[in-house]
């Protein structure tokens, strides 16, 4: 990768936000020696709360960082666009039916395809964040016919870090032994953490641990993590969720090293039995920009059943904004 490299942030004001600019800005997201030019996008109420961001990333003199622009115009945020994060998304709020909030999201997510579709690089490619993400990513990528359909992944990064960090801390080993991790399905309570791939210290990971615990405590623990930091942070993960999302992106532009894999969540060509066209977490190595979803892998009962949990409640969602006419 040469740069300037243009990025563009969707709810650069929010959490997230403030914890992913400033590491852009100081080169982890597509390295070292590239120089970036970011574009922030946020609701009109949440402009001027971007240009304080915007000011303190003045203030760090990142030598990489070339330029910042703050925008409430989705074609003028996206427009040159190389990489865009699309981190500001509705929440669910009390009382909301998952029909409402699939329709607020699907008039964030719709303009923002459709912006993305006129007005980005040839080269552009999206990373959502913003839940439910793998479904805003299929309303996005909907709206975007001329952009190819693999620009358009999900993240569960963070779900594959918790799961790595969980399993280290059980066996009391490093981060760095466990190899070939994968989260597969939804990026939601129903995704299923495989250790029957894993590698720890090149041997089996599920080998390692007994069965009662990776069923009953580490898929659960992984699963709801993101509940127990609200619960203790009283807010969601806001730097993790960041560093995720720099990993995944350092991934796609960079490469993952040999011997070893991550998790994304990307468009299904129907590989492990998954609907051809769901974006869904899969095992994926990534070389020239570009990601593959691991072949050949055999899969037991045990995690045909979870895998068919998750990727069932992902068409289920597909079927909903179908219905909706997001899609
Ligand atoms: P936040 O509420 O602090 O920030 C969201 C920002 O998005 C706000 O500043 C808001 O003004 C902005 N926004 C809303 N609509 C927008 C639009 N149409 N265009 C541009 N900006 C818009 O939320 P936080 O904590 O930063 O989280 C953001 C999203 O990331 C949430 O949907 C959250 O559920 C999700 N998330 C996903 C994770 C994952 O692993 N995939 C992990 C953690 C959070």
């Amino acid at each position: 990768v040469q740069g300037p490299v243009t990025v563009t942030v969707t709810g650069a004001a929010g959490q997230i936000g403030y914890a992913l600019l400033f590491r852009i800005a100081s080169g982890h997201l597509l390295g070292p020696d590239v120089p970036v030019k970011l574009r922030l996008l946020e609701i009109t109420p949440a402009l001027k709360a971007a240009e304080g961001t915007a000011m303190e990333l003045a203030d760090c003199a990142f030598p990489l960082l070339q330029s910042v622009d703050i925008s409430d115009d989705p074609r003028v945020a996206f427009d040159g666009a190389n990489v865009a994060l699309l981190v500001g998304a509705r929440p669910r709020t009390k009382g909301m039916e998952r029909g409402d909030l699939l329709e607020a999201n699907g008039g964030i997510f719709k303009p923002q395809g459709e912006a993305i579709n006129a007005v980005a690089a040839d080269d552009i490619k999206v990373l959502v964040v913003g839940n439910p993400a793998n479904t805003n990513a299929l309303i996005a990528q909907a709206h975007a016919p001329d952009v190819p359909a693999e620009r358009f992944t999900a993240m569960t990064r963070l779900d594959h870090n918790r799961a790595i960090s969980q399993l280290a801390s059980k066996l009391d080993v490093p981060v760095t032994a466990i190899k070939k991790l994968t989260i597969w399905g939804n990026h939601s309570a129903t995704q299923y953490p495989d250790l029957y791939h894993a590698e720890v210290n090149g041997k089996v990971a599920a080998e390692q641990v007994d069965e009662a615990w990776l069923r009953d405590t580490f898929i659960p623990t992984v699963a709801k993590r993101g509940a127990a930091i609200i619960e203790a942070r009283g807010a969601s993960s806001a730097a993790s969720a960041a560093n995720a999302a720099i990993d995944h992106v350092y991934s796609w532009v960079n490469g993952t090293p040999e011997g070893d894999w991550t998790s994304a969540a990307i468009p299904s060509d129907g590989s492990y039995g998954v609907p051809e066209g769901l974006i869904s977490s899969f095992p994926v190595t990534a070389k020239d920009g570009k990601f593959q979803i691991v072949q050949g892998l055999e899969i037991d009962a045990f995690s045909r059943e979870r895998i068919d949990a998750s990727v069932q409640e992902l068409a289920e969602e597909r079927d909903a904004v179908r219905g909706l006419g997001l899609i």
